[in-house]
């Protein structure tokens, strides 16, 4: 089988497809045949070395599949084969096939493409922990979804709809006539004007309710400031410590920059200004899969009843994985990119 191999950290000549020996699955294991595996930041990170959570190089990325099951272990119910599944995995998902564990696979519902089910996981389940999990928004609250326009951020704002909350967010502004279809009631243009000034004058300076924020370094200080009473801060990514490099020593540069710039919370500041800030991170809740199944439930009937609607940008094959990067790190991406497996 062929797998999409990050051979080193640096540029897009990294990514490499090799061919490898087919997998068996393990007594409590079933195979998939990948369909369509989705592409995340995380692996943009990945391959420039600015991901602490990624497996050491040589290595396979991909967090969440779709496709077949072709073969179960000992353990398994048969029933399983032949089945059209949505898959987690703890890397190894850019690949034509992979083993997992049974409560790491779900159905595909029958109304959406492989390529719709492989945008699902990552995305929808990082916006569930941000939005109701931890952030507990309510429907007479707003809340300020930074990169509205990607792959999380999408998905955040179908959930934030289904709640019934004021929605707010930061986009590059060609993507803004897409996210008001989608239901977005504020679009902030964050590249060109500065986000805080117009978030306070379209809230009459009060500021909102939840704020989720990937962009960490001293984002994190501007998102605080912009919290109203009773206000929750939730951070989940460092995408600013993308910027400017394509790996390499720049790369590293960039990250210890980042980190440095990030704001320390005092409890007695939270406590005298009714604010709350948390942390996200999907990668680290592995061993909390009881939660992911209940939110995976939400979310698959959110499918089934409509609100929640994947929206795939672009898909590229594996041997074209040096394009997707290129494309997301070029933020031409509105929702998700997904590579399949032809
Ligand atoms: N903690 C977790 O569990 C978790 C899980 C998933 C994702 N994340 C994080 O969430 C963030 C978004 O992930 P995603 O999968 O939604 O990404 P995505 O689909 O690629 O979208 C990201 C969007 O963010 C904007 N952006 C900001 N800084 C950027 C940069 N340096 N390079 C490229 N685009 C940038 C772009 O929109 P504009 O054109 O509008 O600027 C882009 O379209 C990332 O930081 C990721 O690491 C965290």
């Amino acid at each position: 089988m062929r797998q999409l191999v990050y051979t080193k950290t640096g540029s897009y000549d990294v990514l490499q497809v090799q061919e490898v020996p087919d997998l068996t699955p393990n007594k409590d294991e079933l195979l998939i045949q990948v369909k369509a595996s989705g592409l995340n930041f995380a692996d943009i990170l990945a391959r420039k070395g600015q991901y602490p959570d990624g497996p050491k190089t040589p290595c396979v990325m991909g967090y969440e599949v779709s496709g077949i099951v072709t073969e179960v272990g000992s353990e398994i119910d048969k029933s399983w084969i032949g089945k059209e599944v949505i898959g987690l995995c703890r890397f190894k998902g850019q690949a034509e096939q992979v083993v997992l564990k049974e409560k790491q696979v779900y159905e595909k519902p029958a109304s959406l493409s492989f390529e719709e089910a492989a945008s699902i996981p990552v995305t929808y389940l990082t916006a569930w922990a941000l939005l109701v999990a931890m952030g507990g928004l309510q429907k007479e609250e707003s809340v300020l979804i930074h990169n509205a326009g990607g792959g999380v951020g999408l998905a955040q704002l179908d959930i934030a709809k289904h709640i019934g909350a004021t929605t707010y967010g930061t986009a590059s502004e060609r993507k803004h006539g897409f996210l008001k279809e989608r239901g977005l009631d504020h679009p902030i243009d964050y590249r060109n004007k500065d986000w805080y000034d117009e978030l306070m004058k379209l809230t009459g300076k009060r500021g909102v309710e939840l704020i989720t924020d990937p962009l960490g370094g001293d984002e994190w200080k501007k998102s605080y400031r912009a919290l109203r009473a009773t206000g929750r801060l939730g951070m989940f990514g460092i995408s600013v410590a993308s910027i400017n490099s394509s790996g390499g020593l720049r790369a590293k540069y960039e990250l210890i920059k980042t980190v440095l710039k990030m704001p320390t919370f005092k409890p007695l500041s939270l406590l005298d200004k009714n604010r709350g800030v948390y942390g996200v991170n999907l990668g680290h809740l592995w061993h909390e899969s009881d939660k992911a199944a209940l939110w995976m439930k939400a979310i698959l009937d959110g499918v089934e009843t409509g609100w929640v609607r994947p929206h795939v940008d672009k898909t590229f094959t594996l041997e074209e994985a040096g394009e997707a990067h290129r494309y997301i790190e070029e933020r031409r991406n509105i929702g998700k990119v997904v590579l399949v497996v032809k």
